[in-house]
């Protein structure tokens, strides 16, 4: 009987270590572990045995008993974790992850359409610093010192004579110091402002700038050139209204409104209730100005012209607070 054990033993032994599945598991359980299974049938036996050999034998099936039932535990688990391994790596139901592709902000996009258009008009790109002087910001613009007209412009002071520029116009001035004409720039850029911040105006903007000096030019093409641009920016129903303005560095001058595309023309916060936004300002340039750079006023005319970028984005995808430009908020930004 001591023997059968051994043997009963060794052959389960060998046999689970080759089980692969539950069912073959199931059929290894009932052999030996079952009601009538080969260790059932080896308790059964033990009735028969001599009653001196008895507590022996029983102990060493009892051990049988145990370890076929602990390496039966130990193999099921092992077979669960593998099914349940094999379940996650191979669930071709379960749909891709998306990758997140970055794109351009709603301020990019506008700016590289309004330079578009522009470029495809015959004119040049330039650029100025940010940080600039007093002397292009203001008083080469025909602005002096104590002029009213510095109060328009709230300024950021970085020194005395230095400050953060407050408008675009000082390209004007820089490139028509290093150029003779004919000129035909675009100078798009940050600008600052300390200003009451709200819901169409920021500390901070962009504007392009935009400047055409030649013999003969006129207003007339002024206003053909804003029309021509306004069409491909919103389209050809846009209206554009010219309001007499002043700005020291043109005369005359005149602020452009465009239709108020969030409201239809019906009033909203953004137009300020009055059914149009204005998105620039522009003029002939001022005589005055071609004395400060050298230009011969009597030969030289030409027209310029400051747009505001972020009223522009504002109109073409109807938003109606400039602050969520800056607010970097992905709700916002996924939009465009
Ligand atoms: C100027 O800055 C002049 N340099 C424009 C100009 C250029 C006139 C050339 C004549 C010849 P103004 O301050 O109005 O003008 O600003 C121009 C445009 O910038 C405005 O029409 C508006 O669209 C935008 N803008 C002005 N202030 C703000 C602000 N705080 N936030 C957002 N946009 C602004
Ligand atoms: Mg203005």
């Amino acid at each position: 009987m001591k023997n059968q054990i051994e043997e009963v033993k060794s052959k389960f032994l060998s046999e689970i270590s080759s089980v692969e599945d539950e069912k073959q598991l199931e059929e290894l359980r009932v052999k030996y572990l079952g009601r009538r299974g080969i260790i059932q049938s080896l308790f059964d036996k033990l009735r028969e045995v001599p009653k001196e050999e008895k507590p022996a034998l029983g102990k060493l099936l009892n051990e049988l008993k145990e370890l076929a039932q602990g390496k039966y535990n130990e193999k099921k688990l092992e077979i669960k974790g593998k099914k349940a391994k094999v379940e996650s790596f191979v669930d071709l139901t379960i749909p891709g992850r998306l990758k997140y592709t970055g794109r351009k902000h709603p301020l990019t996009q506008t700016l590289e359409e309004i330079k578009k258009i522009f470029i495809g008009m015959g004119f040049e790109v330039a650029s100025g610093p940010e940080i600039e002087d007093d002397y292009h910001n203001f008083e080469a613009l025909n602005i002096p010192p104590e002029h009213p007209a510095r109060d328009m412009q709230d300024t950021f002071f970085i020194e005395d004579k230095i400050i953060l520029r407050t408008h675009t116009s000082p390209v004007q001035i820089r490139v028509m110091e290093s150029k003779k004409p004919p000129v035909r720039i675009i100078a798009p850029g940050r600008v600052y402002r300390n200003e009451a911040i709200s819901a169409r105006s920021y500390c901070l903007f962009h504007q392009v700038e935009g400047l055409y000096v030649d013999e003969g030019v006129s207003f007339a093409e002024l206003k053909g050139t804003l029309l021509a641009f306004a069409k491909q920016m919103f389209g050809s129903d846009v209206k554009l209204r010219f309001r007499p303005s002043f700005f020291p560095f043109t005369e005359p001058s005149a602020e452009v409104d465009v239709s108020c595309f969030i409201c239809g023309g019906k009033g909203c916060r953004v137009c300020k209730y009055g059914g149009w936004l204005e998105i620039l300002g522009c003029g002939m340039v001022d005589p005055n100005v071609f004395k400060f750079v050298g230009y011969d006023a009597e030969k030289y005319t030409g027209y310029a012209f400051g747009m505001g970028v972020e009223r522009i984005a504002m109109l073409k995808y109807g938003i109606d607070d400039i602050r969520l430009f800056y607010e970097n908020d992905f709700r916002f930004l996924d939009q465009f």
